[in-house]
């Protein structure tokens, strides 16, 4: 018998909707906020509202694209938490409507579960190599940074994790630091491919277990840019590419040193990346890098699959369908949400 899941994502600033049918993509629409780009960040009102625009016609759009009817899906999952509650309340009333409506399984899903998932989204086209459990996943994104010990669809055990900013808050506030939009990590990523990430150096923190910290980087990077400023007031223009190229060099240091501890740690070697900051080239390169010279397996997703997307929703609600883990009607959603 065929599945057909239905996936919905609002817990930041993209609306979105995948079909995935027996773990295959059939589609993912993503509808993205430009309205939060003037303020700097993700205004939490601004998106609730663009998420109340959006959801029907990105619904719409994903069922059409991917050649269905309505009458073919046979669960919805929506995004839970960890988020911002009014966008998620978008997502959650909607899922909520459509299941009773249809007469329909609602499921819920942990987003952070459901990035780290992305890696089992079959495509018609190709074959694609997925990880063996159990196996280590560096999740990294605007809101969390994590290492994951995966041990089965929906078992997984956080080993390693932020005592404070996440890994792309980090990217986001040096390069605001710098005068570039938000989200500034992917303009960071740009401007290093051209600098020398040795130009200058950064202090990493000092803890001693798995956990990562990225608070007292930025502020030494504020200071830095501060002070370069005062003997120089050109200075950022004439070194972008070098100072890009330098943060970001020491948060990716940061965050290989303490993957390659996990690795020890455990002696898994199968190792995943996920989250928005997976598309970072350094650290698509350093991941790369490691497997050729330390014997890793690397799992690097796809573009698309990075940035917050529905399809990673529709896979890991494909996994718990599969398990039969249904939610009632009465679930609410959780800005913050523990797995
Ligand atoms: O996973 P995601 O879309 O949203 C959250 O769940 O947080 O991640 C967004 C984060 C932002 O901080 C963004 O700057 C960062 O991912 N990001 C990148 C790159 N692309 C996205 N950071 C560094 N280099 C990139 N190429
Ligand atoms: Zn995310």
């Amino acid at each position: 018998m065929s599945i057909t899941i239905l996936g919905i994502e609002s817990s930041c600033d993209d609306t979105s909707a995948a079909i995935i049918k027996d773990g295959y993509l059939l589609s993912n629409v993503i509808a993205n906020q430009d309205v939060h780009k003037a303020f700097g960040g993700v205004v939490p009102e601004l998106a609730s509202r663009a998420h109340q625009q959006n959801i029907i016609p990105v619904v719409d759009q994903a069922v059409k694209r991917a050649n269905i009817s309505k009458n073919d899906i046979d669960a919805i999952a929506f995004t839970r938490g960890p988020g911002l509650l009014g966008s998620l309340l978008v997502g959650t009333s909607f899922a909520k409507s459509f299941s009773l409506a249809m007469d329909i399984p609602l499921v819920e899903v942990n987003h952070l579960q459901a990035h780290i998932l992305v890696h089992f989204i079959k495509d018609i086209e190709k074959d694609k190599k997925i990880p063996e459990f159990p196996f280590l996943c560096l999740l990294v994104s605007g809101g969390h940074t994590q290492i994951v010990k995966v041990t089965n669809y929906l078992e997984m055990e956080i080993i390693g994790q932020t005592i404070d900013d996440a890994a792309g808050e980090a990217f986001d506030k040096c390069a605001k630091a710098i005068g570039l939009p938000y989200p500034g990590g992917p303009l960071i990523d740009k401007n290093a491919q051209q600098g020398n990430k040795d130009a200058f150096s950064f202090s990493k923190p000092r803890i001693k277990n798995l956990d990562y910290s990225f608070s007292g980087l930025k502020t030494s990077f504020l200071y830095f840019i501060r002070d370069s400023i005062k003997t120089n007031p050109d200075f950022v223009k004439e070194n972008m590419f070098d100072i890009s190229a330098s943060i970001q060099h020491t948060i990716i240091e940061i965050l290989m040193d303490k993957l390659e501890k996990a690795v020890k740690g455990t002696g898994i070697k199968q190792i995943a990346i996920a989250g928005g900051v997976s598309a970072n080239s350094g650290l698509r390169n350093a991941i790369q890098e490691r497997a050729l010279n330390l014997g890793w397996e690397t799992f690097i997703p796809e573009f698309k699959f990075t940035t917050d997307n529905a399809a990673m929703i529709a896979i890991t609600g494909y996994y718990k369908y599969l398990n039969k883990e249904f939610a009632s009607q009465d679930i609410a959603p959780l800005a913050r949400f523990p797995y």
